[in-house]
């Protein structure tokens, strides 16, 4: 089930695919070395993922995963190493036509409507305006929301908004979609099934698909691949296989595999957890 270190993006490239995404030693350092408030976020971080592949991060708050997604989408340059995309390198420039992301928080424009907010990405994008409202329509009916298009954003639930997030991030034509928990400000019922239906529309688009959660059953549910962290800095501890097709059925949350999976999984966060609760204890001085 697991697979060494050593063997990340074995996959890739025993389908004979080259690597949609392509990260090389990754490091990433705030602040200045040895400075008292310098923090040696991520280190050398290497791993290849392949086109249609749906890869999670997974590892303890602070270990580095939002600093890695921003670096794929191009936020920022990392401190060295390289992530190249569709065999170009990203160097610290965002790439609206091939990479689009969905944040924890909605990042819907409050003053427009639903419909509008997603005709600005879509234009943004270079999507033909014929074409926008329609894209828009598929995106919002998928996720249960077609009946609110012509709503405002403050009109909605926190629920409904992130739902209309991820549906626009998943309308736009990028190949790559990154998602940093997108599902955290859900409750665990709605995030259930807005993961079954995540799963069903991402079978059909083949988008390459890099996820964040703190959810183990979640990244079982959704993940080819699940990559778990090591508490900051953040390494590469080991990557967990899921074999299983999508787009996946409730049912298989049923399978004893899946239970395996997600104790296997709670195993090797249990002593990350606690090495990142020691370093947060740290940094406050001991702890009051
Ligand atoms: N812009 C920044 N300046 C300074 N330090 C930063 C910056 N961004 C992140 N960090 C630090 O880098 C480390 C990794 O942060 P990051 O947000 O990537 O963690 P995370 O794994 O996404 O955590 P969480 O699960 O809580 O979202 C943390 O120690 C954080 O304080
Ligand atoms: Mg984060």
């Amino acid at each position: 089930m697991s697979e060494a270190a050593t063997a990340i993006g074995a996959g890739a490239t025993a389908a004979g695919l080259a690597p949609a995404i392509s990260i090389r030693g990754v490091t990433q350092r705030f602040g200045a070395v040895g400075a008292a408030q310098g923090v040696l976020a991520l280190d050398d971080i290497s791993l290849d993922i392949a086109p249609g592949e749906f890869v999670c991060l997974l590892g303890p708050s602070g270990c580095g995963k939002s600093t890695l997604l921003n670096i794929i989408g191009g936020l920022f340059k990392p401190t060295s190493g390289e992530v190249t995309v569709a065999g170009k390198r990203v160097d610290g420039a965002p790439r609206p036509d091939e990479i689009a992301f969905v944040f924890q928080e909605s990042t819907l424009f409050p003053w427009y409507t639903i419909i509008e907010n997603f005709r600005i990405a879509l234009k943004f994008q270079g999507v033909p305006k014929s074409e926008r409202d329609d894209l828009a329509m598929d995106a919002l009916k998928a996720v249960g929301m077609g009946g609110f298009a012509r709503h405002y954003p403050t009109q909605l639930s926190v629920g409904m908004r992130q739902r209309v997030n991820m549906a626009r991030g998943i309308c736009v034509r990028t190949n790559i979609l990154l998602m940093d928990e997108p599902f955290a400000a859900l409750d665990e019922q709605s995030r259930m099934v807005l993961g079954e239906d995540l799963s069903t529309l991402l079978a059909k688009t083949g988008k390459t698909i890099v996820f964040v959660t703190h959810s183990l059953a979640e990244a079982v549910f959704l993940s080819d691949r699940i990559v778990v962290m090591t508490a900051r800095p953040g390494r590469v501890k080991t990557i967990v296989n899921v074999n299983e097709r999508h787009p996946r059925a409730p049912d298989f949350m049923l399978e004893p595999r899946f239970g395996e999976m997600r104790n296997e999984l709670f195993a090797l966060l249990r002593d990350e957890i606690r090495r990142a609760m020691a370093l947060q204890r740290d940094a406050d001085g001991g702890g009051a």
